[in-house]
């Protein structure tokens, strides 16, 4: 592995990811894109990639995935030899309204990274998918084998068929390829219209939090400490053709536990008032990790109270009380 590409670089997850990289194989090159999509504030992104620039390994390209033109140029000029796809629409209910987006980017935008994939011979292709794929009707803990026919969002839908689609190009040109299902992730530079951020951003400053029905909804939370070494191990491990594998913390936190945990981090009380339950909002999720600690010996090691009591310090630090 020489060149990197990390796609959605500026965001949550890539931020952490492209950082991890650099630190952990300084020899190489990661090269960061992203088109700054204004889903959260673009102040954010640009502050979650300034660290990034100051390394004369990473350079960033401002642009979007759903123009192959764009991706081709960059493709031919920096021949990365793996691709970490995580350049994404994310929000599951905004997706229920605006689905074209999601079809747009999450469809279109991977195929035109597969092309290119092919096209400039890349050796490793990682997708991230979602724990959304596994809509409502399978039985905890979800096995990467379960049905993922009910995906009840479009964003779930887009993952599913994202999946789908890179393992054609396993199939049909050799490309290897490896499918991570993220379970719900967390912590520092995490997106900001995600329950955690938003309670704790309130409950610090004092406001009213909404809990989703009667806050017995179940999430398997998944530190972006965790997640990064899973995305480092399946970006270097030898010998894949096709894998789709969960990555989760193999447990299931209702809203009632988040709230109490964050109250513990945050050291303060909350108000809460209850609101109805969003209809594309799954039950629970809640990850076998099984196969990810047999094919990438790769288990969590943070706990939920830990990686809530980063997070809290993180968003001190950097957003304020
Ligand atoms: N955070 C989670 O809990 C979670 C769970 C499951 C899957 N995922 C997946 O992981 C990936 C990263 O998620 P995240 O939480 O870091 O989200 P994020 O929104 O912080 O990051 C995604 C990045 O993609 C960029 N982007 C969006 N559309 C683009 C386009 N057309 N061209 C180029 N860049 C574009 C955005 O500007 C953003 O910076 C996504 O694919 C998401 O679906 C995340």
């Amino acid at each position: 592995m020489k060149v990197v590409l990390v796609t959605g670089a500026a965001g949550f997850i890539g931020s952490n990811a492209a950082e991890a990289l650099l630190k952990n194989y300084p020899s190489i090159r990661v090269i960061g894109l992203d088109n700054f999509d204004p889903t959260y504030p673009v102040a954010f992104k640009r502050s979650n990639i300034g660290g990034l620039k100051k390394s004369a390994q990473f350079s960033f390209y401002e642009a979007d995935i759903r123009d192959r033109t764009a991706l081709r140029r960059i493709f031919k000029k920096e021949q990365p030899d793996a691709v970490l796809h995580l350049a994404a629409k994310a929000d599951t209910r905004h997706a229920v309204v605006a689905p074209q987006e999601y079809v747009d980017t999450n469809i279109t935008g991977t195929l035109n990274l597969l092309e290119c994939a092919k096209e400039f011979q890349v050796k490793r292709f990682v997708f991230a998918s979602s724990s959304s794929v596994y809509g409502n009707d399978n039985t905890a803990p979800f096995k990467e084998d379960a049905v993922t026919d009910h995906a009840i969002s479009p964003y779930g839908a887009s993952k599913k068929a994202g999946e789908g689609l890179a393992y054609t190009y396993h199939h049909n040109f050799g490309l290897s390829v490896v499918c991570i299902r993220i379970f719900n992730a967390y912590g520092e530079r995490m997106r900001p219209g995600l329950v955690l951020y938003t309670w704790v951003e309130k409950i610090l400053k004092g406001e009213t939090i909404e809990i989703s029905g009667k806050g017995t909804r179940r999430r398997d939370y998944t530190y972006i400490g965790d997640l990064v070494d899973a995305l480092l191990r399946v970006l270097t491990k030898k010998n894949i053709g096709f894998l789709v594998v969960n990555i989760g913390n193999a447990g299931s936190v209702s809203l009632t536990h988040m709230l109490r945990t964050v109250e513990r981090a945050t050291g303060k009380k909350a108000r809460v008032v209850s609101r109805p339950s969003h209809h594309a909002s799954v039950e629970r999720t809640h990850a076998s990790i099984a196969k990810a600690k047999r094919i990438l010996d790769w288990k969590p090691k943070t706990s939920f109270q830990d990686g809530v009591e980063r997070f809290v310090e993180w968003y001190q630090s950097e957003r304020g009380s």
